[in-house]
């Protein structure tokens, strides 16, 4: 954008196309956002949908579920329940699944994280460097997320293949893949607790006996359902985990705030905020309806911007800017309303772990490459983050 607030040419192809699965768009995202929020804050696509970039729009959009339904999904992606349900039915799904993801119930397994954590930095804390999304936030996010949704201690030997798949296929809006395998997966622990019912609680048990508007789920609302948690923690914590260590390599001063924070840190927020990893879902009218002075007719196709609601100025002073110290608490980098991720604390504590236990290990890390790019698709990560480090081991 220019002092005259002009855009140039490519900001404005980006923004009329405003392709999510665009790689372009991807390395462009902050400036074609920023233009859009001070001179066309609904952006009309050419791609047959509305994206919503302000933050009072966002999150009006968000908290009128009756006007503003979640059945659309994503561009070119097949969602899945609860992402896609509406009230009422939407309020049955979070009453069996939200027990599972309160802090107090996720503190037991504080311990059985931790080891997993530290499993996935033996691998490559003797190099001096290391990969980070594929040797530390992969493996450890996969690991975590198969034993406390699924149950599977030995996740690894499946979520390897989910992961590649998301990356090359899921990037460019083809999910047929990554959702087929991801189902069977489902299929498969759904099946084992359906003919062993096992005796302890556990979320693949609750979905098998759960009930939505008195009636049981279908089997493919329930595969469904898995799928959804599981892939819904996948991309996100990662994207955030390597984001938050590349912010690390580039300012070493932040090492020392990040090295013993804790899952309820404000620091957190402002991370989530800052890399709002998840950048769009969609939504579509239920009704003629205004938003941000644009008029909507029943049937139209909105994306909610939650990258670009988290910047915008009007909401949060030097938006662009980490601040530790800052009360990010109304970022919307979770969703806000009724979807609002039923994963937050889960994400919040895996991230905490991971980041306690690397600086209990590693310390001055460096970025080895600089050339780093952002993937499109659903979520945001830096692409490319290899770190040199400081061993602490024996010091
Ligand atoms: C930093 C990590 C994460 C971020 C940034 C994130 C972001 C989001 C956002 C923005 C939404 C709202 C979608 C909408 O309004 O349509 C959402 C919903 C959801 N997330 Fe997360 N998520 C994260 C981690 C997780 C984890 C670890 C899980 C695993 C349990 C998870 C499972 C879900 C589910 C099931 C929903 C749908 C909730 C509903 O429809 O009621 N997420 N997430």
């Amino acid at each position: 954008m220019d002092q005259n607030g002009k855009a140039d040419a490519l900001t404005v192809e980006l923004l009329n196309e405003f392709d999510i699965y665009s790689d372009e768009l991807a390395q462009h995202m902050p400036e074609v956002l920023a233009y859009a929020r001070t001179q066309c804050p609904v952006i009309e696509t050419a791609s047959g949908y509305s994206v919503i970039t302000r933050y009072d729009d966002v999150r009006r959009v968000l908290s009128d579920p009756g006007t503003f339904s979640s059945a659309w999904g994503v561009p070119r992606g097949k969602m899945e329940p609860p992402i896609v349900i509406d009230p009422p039915d939407h309020r049955d799904y979070r009453m069996f699944l939200n027990r599972f993801f309160s802090f107090k119930a996720l503190e037991p397994n504080e311990e059985r994280i931790r080891a997993l954590a530290n499993r996935a930095i033996d691998v490559w804390i003797g190099r001096g460097e290391v990969d980070f999304m594929r040797e530390f936030a992969d493996p450890y996010t996969a690991s975590v997320l198969g034993n406390i949704i699924l149950g599977d201690s030995d996740a690894a030997k499946w979520t390897g293949q989910l992961q590649t798949g998301m990356e090359h296929q899921g990037v460019a809006g083809d999910f047929d893949g990554v959702f087929s395998l991801a189902r069977e997966v489902a299929r498969r622990k759904l099946e084992e607790e359906r003919t062993n019912p096992t005796r302890s609680d556990s979320i693949v048990k609750a979905i098998v006996e759960a009930r939505v508007a008195d009636r049981p789920l279908s089997q493919e609302e329930q595969e469904g359902t898995l799928v959804t948690l599981f892939l819904g923690g996948l991309d996100t914590t990662k994207a955030t985990l390597t984001g938050i260590m590349l912010y690390i390599a580039q300012h070493p001063e932040a090492e020392e705030r990040l090295r013993s924070v804790h899952w309820n840190d404000p620091a957190l927020n402002e991370a989530i905020r800052i890399l709002s990893p998840v950048p769009n879902f969609g939504r579509v009218c239920t009704r003629d309806v205004s938003v941000g002075g644009h008029q909507f007719s029943e049937g139209d196709k909105l994306l909610v911007n939650f990258w670009s609601a988290n910047h915008d100025e009007t909401a949060f002073a030097n938006a662009d800017e980490w601040d530790f110290d800052r009360d990010a608490r109304g970022h919307v980098g979770f969703g806000y309303g009724i979807h609002r991720c039923i994963g937050t604390q889960l994400a919040r504590l895996q991230i905490a772990i991971a980041l306690q236990e690397l600086f209990r290990r590693i310390s001055s890390v460096r970025l080895s490459n600089p050339d780093i790019s952002y993937s499109a698709g659903l979520s945001r990560y830096p692409r490319g983050v290899r770190l040199e480090f400081d061993s602490r081991e024996g010091v």
